[in-house]
């Protein structure tokens, strides 16, 4: 059985290996693409959805455009890792595929409830503001959702401040109630994802795999590497958003921990902070379950599969 996802994004370098990823690989039906404002501005993210999709053929999955900004603060964007367009380091074409006329949210709710209950997995590798605001709209969902696995947060890792991760910090509040809404949820954070780098190995198979998407995908991921080298110290860059995907595909790629995971709101220092609560302290039964470890040969070869079956 393939399953049904949602993909809500912020293209993004590693938001767009998410998306070639869930669209190729047959395990998973990538039901529709949703933005949100992120990397880069609403209006940009969304334009970089478009191209990809053009890019990579996509023509009949539904793409649309959600919140501007966070619900409490305005958007500040990550031009420091992706770049002024959000995804620079390679010409997309321009988009052919076209904008869906409905908003993000409402897409979203329409799609998880015109489908069965349990079928439909939301896959968030941004800001969690549409998903938040779904919930707000249609409390409905929380309980016809199959499961939440999100890219953002971390334990003990953090890149956005001493204790926070970008898609977290990003939107706090929302946050807050994705990761309390009571369903299933898989956090996919920086201690996991850190270890998803983009090694010079993986660069060089790119260019063997030498379709127009690869190597466009090399080149994308070589702009990503010299921007985590001036901004983080990494030799080589991490390639977050597609662990999620990945995990759907193959669970045995990522060991999981049932712990509660609530958000920080209003530390001074440690607002966004994922608190990964491994003693149970603040409850003993949770529905919330933590990344803990990654098979990266597995999951690079998922990666390197999809991008063989796309032109
Ligand atoms: C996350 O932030 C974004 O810059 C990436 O696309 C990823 O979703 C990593 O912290
Ligand atoms: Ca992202």
């Amino acid at each position: 059985m393939t399953k049904k996802i949602i993909l809500d994004c912020d293209p993004g370098h590693d938001d767009a290996l998410a998306m070639m990823l869930a669209y190729a690989n047959p395990e998973i039906d990538l039901v529709a693409v949703t933005t949100v404002a992120g990397n880069q501005t609403l209006k940009k993210v969304t334009n970089n959805a478009l191209s990809l999709a053009t890019l990579i053929g996509m023509n009949e999955v539904p793409i649309a455009a959600g919140c501007e900004n966070p619900l409490v603060n305005k958007i500040k964007v990550a031009d420091d890792v992706h770049g002024e367009s959000g995804i620079d380091g390679t010409d997309l074409p321009d988009p052919e595929v076209e904008l869906q006329d409905i908003h993000a949210v409402d897409l979203i709710i329409d799609i998880i409830m015109n489908n069965p209950e349990n079928t439909i997995t939301l896959v968030p590798t941004g800001a969690l503001t549409n998903i938040a605001m779904a919930v707000r709209k249609e409390p409905k969902i929380v309980n016809r959702v199959k499961e939440v696995v999100l890219m953002g947060g971390g334990y003990l890792e953090s890149n956005a401040s001493a204790v926070a991760e970008f898609n977290i910090i990003t939107d706090p509040e929302a946050a807050h109630i994705v990761f309390n809404a009571g369903w299933k949820l898989t956090m996919v954070g920086l201690d996991v994802t850190h270890k998803a780098l983009a090694t010079q190995d993986v660069l060089d198979e790119l260019l063997k795999i030498n379709t127009e998407t690869s190597v466009k995908v090399n080149e994308l991921l070589s702009f990503f590497q010299a921007m985590y080298k001036e901004n983080q110290g990494f030799d080589f860059p991490p390639v977050h958003d597609p662990v999620t995907v990945a995990y759907l595909i193959d669970p045995s790629i990522m060991e999981v921990k049932n712990v509660p995971v609530d958000i920080e709101l209003s530390g001074k220092l440690t607002r966004g902070m994922t608190v990964v609560d491994f003693s149970h302290v603040i409850k003993e039964k949770c529905n919330t379950y933590v990344g803990m470890s990654l098979d990266k040969e597995k999951f690079w070869n998922l990666i390197y599969d999809a991008l063989r079956k796309i032109r």
